[in-house]
């Protein structure tokens, strides 16, 4: 026997329905907002991550040689593909592009409650537009898939920060521009690790200056509200003053969105990924229980890096199945699918052609139709057709044929009724609306 690998997830009938659940709650969503699907390969030239998603990603890739020799990797996230994509159609696009995807995505990470090695993610992106009001369609779109699902403010929170707002304050406290990735990827640790160990990474990127750097940003994470990081940046210069202004224009858009109440500022944000230039978010319970639930942000120079000469602002989020589902699953707030036919045939031998003519009129008609596939006595197929969980059961005996007649079983009422065979798909309609076939037919 072979088992599925590590962080692989097998997907039977009730676990595909659920997944479903979600892709269709994110396609909802992403068409009201006036979002487009689009798709792209699993497969992936592994340079394409290795310059692009950052030491962590990198680390975690599944990657190979082909047989032509070309190192490939499975995509690991898909916003570096996007860039490509638009990079390549960037002159015959119309401006802004509304983007959304929903797709398997392979790290190869520790698998843990909420992490996998395969997963999926619903990306959304939009691209062409540097203001703060893609930011918020992109954040009120978060916001509202989650209360598609039944979540609120109560149990879900969107942590915003910003990379701007964290250069400009590194560099008041005189970090190099050289030390800069490395010190924001200490701060993006720094809640995962124990203080001496971030107190390293700091050190490791400023020497001799460690131990104060660890002060300083932990104040500059407990800066938890508009008005003490305005004050923070107004000491910053004009690009502070500036960008003191473009928190507040987000946190009005964001109430004007209505959903000011799910967002909360938390510079203890920065993002793992390498491409962040603004905007940063993640979305996690409320309880500060488990892994995130989605992340994302502004990348304005991705595509400019990737093309070499088409430059276009973009900002976008992911949303995880898995967290999301395991959320979902607390709360009660995952529907219990009924995967049933509509209609179950029962016939006699004689009649199983008659009945094979009849289901493929009434598959065409949209019922989910079944019947059983080998020889069964009535009694047999009356226990089948109330364990299939069908709605209705239809009765093909030698005398109703005869008549062209059928007798029609209101599962749910144990009600009966005869009909002609030719008018049964209209008689189904008629009693899809009445509620099923009325006691006193
Ligand atoms: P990310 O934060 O790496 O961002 O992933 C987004 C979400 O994907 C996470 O919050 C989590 O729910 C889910 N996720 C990531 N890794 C795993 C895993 N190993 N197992 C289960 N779920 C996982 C990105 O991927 C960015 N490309 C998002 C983005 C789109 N930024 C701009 N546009």
């Amino acid at each position: 026997m072979f088992d599925t690998l590590p962080g692989f997830r097998e997907f039977p009938p009730d676990a595909c329905a659920q997944r479903n659940h979600l892709f269709r709650v994110f396609r909802t969503v992403a068409r009201a907002f006036d979002f487009q699907e689009y798709d792209v390969p699993l497969l992936e030239p592994l340079d394409l991550y290795l310059e692009k998603s950052g030491e962590e990603i990198a680390s975690q890739l599944f990657h190979f040689e082909d047989k032509g020799g070309r190192k490939v990797a499975l995509r690991p996230e898909l916003t570096p593909t996007l860039a490509r994509m638009i990079a390549a159609r960037a002159n015959s696009l119309p401006k802004p592009v509304k983007w959304f995807n929903v797709g398997e995505h392979f790290r190869y990470e520790r698998p843990q409650k909420g992490r996998g090695r395969s997963f999926y993610q619903f990306n959304a992106d939009l691209i062409g537009e540097p203001g703060i009001d893609a930011d918020a369609e992109l954040i009120a779109l978060l916001a509202s898939i989650f209360e598609t699902f039944g979540l609120s403010q109560q149990d879900v929170v969107i942590r915003l920060s910003d990379r701007v707002t964290w250069v400009l304050l590194l560099d008041q406290l005189n970090i190099s521009m050289d030390a800069r990735p490395a010190t924001l990827d200490a701060i993006d640790k720094s809640g995962r690790r124990k203080p001496e160990q971030t107190t390293e990474a700091l050190e490791a990127a400023n020497p001799g200056r460690g131990k104060e750097l660890f002060e300083e940003i932990n104040q500059i994470k407990e800066l938890g509200d508009l008005e003490s990081i305005t004050q923070r940046l107004e000491a910053c210069g004009e690009a502070g003053v500036l960008r003191a202004k473009e928190w507040k224009d987000l946190a009005g858009r964001l109430a004007a969105h209505g959903c000011e109440g799910m967002t909360k500022v938390d510079l203890s944000i920065v993002r793992g990924l390498a491409y962040y230039t603004g905007f940063v978010y993640e979305a996690f319970e409320a309880t500060g229980e488990g892994r995130a639930l989605a992340g994302g942000g502004r990348y304005d120079h991705l595509i400019k890096k990737l093309s070499g000469n088409c430059d276009l602002p973009a900002a976008g989020f992911a949303i995880g199945d898995m967290t999301l589902s395991d959320c979902l699953a607390k709360k009660n707030l995952l529907p219990r699918y009924v995967i049933a036919p509509d209609l179950y045939l029962i016939f006699g031998e004689p009649e199983r052609e008659i009945a094979l003519r009849l289901s493929a009129r009434l598959r065409k008609a949209g019922h989910g139709t079944s019947y059983a596939l080998k020889p069964q006595g009535f009694s047999k197929q009356f226990k089948e057709a109330g364990k299939s969980g069908a709605r209705y059961a239809l009765i093909l005996g030698e005398e109703e044929v005869n008549q062209g007649r059928v007798k029609v079983k209101d599962m749910r009422s144990s009600t009966e009724e005869e009909c002609m065979i030719k008018e049964l798909v209209q008689r189904l309609e008629e009693w899809d609306t009445e509620g099923g076939i009325s006691q006193d037919s």
